[in-house]
């Protein structure tokens, strides 16, 4: 367990002590200054959670202290103690952002109970600080290595960045990303093998309902050279050339059933035979597959095998609409204005409070994908290269795109 570090400012030493002492019994590191300049010493040198400050201290005001603390470290929680008291202070104090309040004399006890509330908030505060540095590394690494980032402040969008790099991890778990149309069910398939020990051998993206029937097998699995008529030479399948790689099969909803029997030995044993061989080939490939329709109401109406669908599905990532997620579309506003903007060497425009309220509040039946070409047309069609006219262009594809739904 990690030390919890309270720091007493108050020249008075009799309350020093007093609190001192009992906070120590109950394992807390404690630290004592008679004077602010010292106790704002001690605050540069050590790591302090809580700090218990006195109003009426020699050469400065606790107040001001406060103030001081609360700009420089505004991550440490500060309670309050004072011998004077009055309404005004208490309601100054807790503007300042004090996070409670004691007049002296006081109960141990009480202040005892005040800080393991404002424990448990530091704690909560440190967890979440190291989630968003886990979250913005893995962002990094993500774009470094695929060239696009998944952008999003939503806790959706969170865990499913952080999902995906468990996932990465234990890198034979087949994994099937659900979510509409544009919510980024590729992006994220992607993220997932380049974060993964795969990353240097194949993402190979098919397109499960562009494959013509006929060809089925020998696309998927390969064949032997004068295994039908037409087969001219031996050829290689997708999940042979996906081998050590990842076999990315989208729009897997959209698969005949009679086809979809076929995945089943492959996902089972991990061996494919090509048209026209009689043995196995031995292949290690992560299958992640994508659909943005709902696979449970298709198994429920026999349009989709359910054997088949456990074992497509060891783990599951769904990425809800972005009118479920609002709270990302400011951010993804902010980020593709400006990467068209610097593709198409414009200026990087401002987005006034406005626009983003409007957009916020557009249902994007289309997902981040019409977000993202609704900011592109933006920025193709505006003609000056103010600012202004980039804004207005915004707003003019806004409002067509609203008519036309
Ligand atoms: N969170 C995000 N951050 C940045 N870009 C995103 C994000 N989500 C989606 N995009 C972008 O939006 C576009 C659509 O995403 P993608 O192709 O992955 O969607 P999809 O769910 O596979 O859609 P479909 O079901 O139509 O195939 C892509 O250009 C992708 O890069
Ligand atoms: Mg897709």
């Amino acid at each position: 367990m990690t030390e919890f570090k309270i720091l007493i400012i108050d020249d008075e030493k009799i309350y020093r002590d007093e609190i001192s002492e009992f906070l120590k019994s109950k394992d807390y590191v404690v630290y004592e200054a008679d004077k602010p300049s010292i106790g704002l010493d001690l605050l540069k040198k050590e790591e302090i959670d809580i700090v218990i400050l006195d109003i009426n201290l020699p050469g400065m005001d606790g107040l001001e202290v406060l103030q001081i603390i609360k700009k420089k470290y505004s991550e440490i929680e500060v309670i309050m103690i004072t011998g004077f008291g009055n309404r005004r202070t208490i309601i100054n104090a807790m503007r300042y952002g004090a996070s409670d309040f004691f007049p002296k004399p006081f109960k141990l006890i009480n202040i005892q109970t005040s800080i393991k509330r404002t424990k448990r908030f530091v704690e909560m505060k440190k967890q979440l600080h190291r989630t968003q540095q886990n979250f913005d590394l893995l962002s990094k690494e993500l774009q470094e290595k695929t060239g696009s980032q998944i952008i999003g402040v939503s806790s959706a969008i969170k865990s499913i960045i952080n999902l995906m790099s468990k996932i990465a991890k234990s890198d034979k778990t087949n994994v099937l990303i659900t979510g509409e149309s544009g919510t980024g069910k590729e992006l994220v398939a992607r993220g997932i093998h380049y974060l993964s020990r795969r990353k240097n051998k194949y993402f190979y993206d098919v397109n499960c309902s562009a494959v013509p029937e006929n060809l089925f097998e020998s696309e998927f699995f390969g064949h032997k050279k004068g295994a039908f008529t037409g087969a001219t030479e031996n050829k290689t399948g997708w999940f042979q050339i996906a081998d050590k790689g990842t076999l990315f099969l989208d729009e897997i909803g959209d698969l005949q059933l009679n086809l979809q029997t076929k995945f089943l030995r492959v996902l089972e044993q991990n061996k494919i035979r090509r048209v026209g061989s009689n043995t196995d080939l031995e292949i290690d490939v992560r299958v992640i597959t994508a659909t943005n329709r709902n696979l449970q109401k298709l198994i429920r109406e026999k349009k989709f095998r359910e054997d088949l669908f456990y074992r497509f599905s060891s783990f599951i990532i769904h990425i809800p609409p972005l009118r479920e997620r609002k709270e990302d579309i400011p951010i993804l506003l902010e980020y593709f204005a400006d990467m068209f903007a610097k593709e198409m060497k414009r200026p990087i425009p401002e987005i006034e409070r406005k626009v983003v309220h409007k957009i916020t509040n557009y249902k994007f039946p289309g997902n981040v994908r019409e977000l993202k070409n609704m900011i592109e047309q933006a920025i193709i069609l505006c003609e000056g290269n103010t600012l202004k006219s980039i804004l207005f262009r915004i707003r003019v594809v806004l409002k067509l795109q609203k008519t036309s739904i």
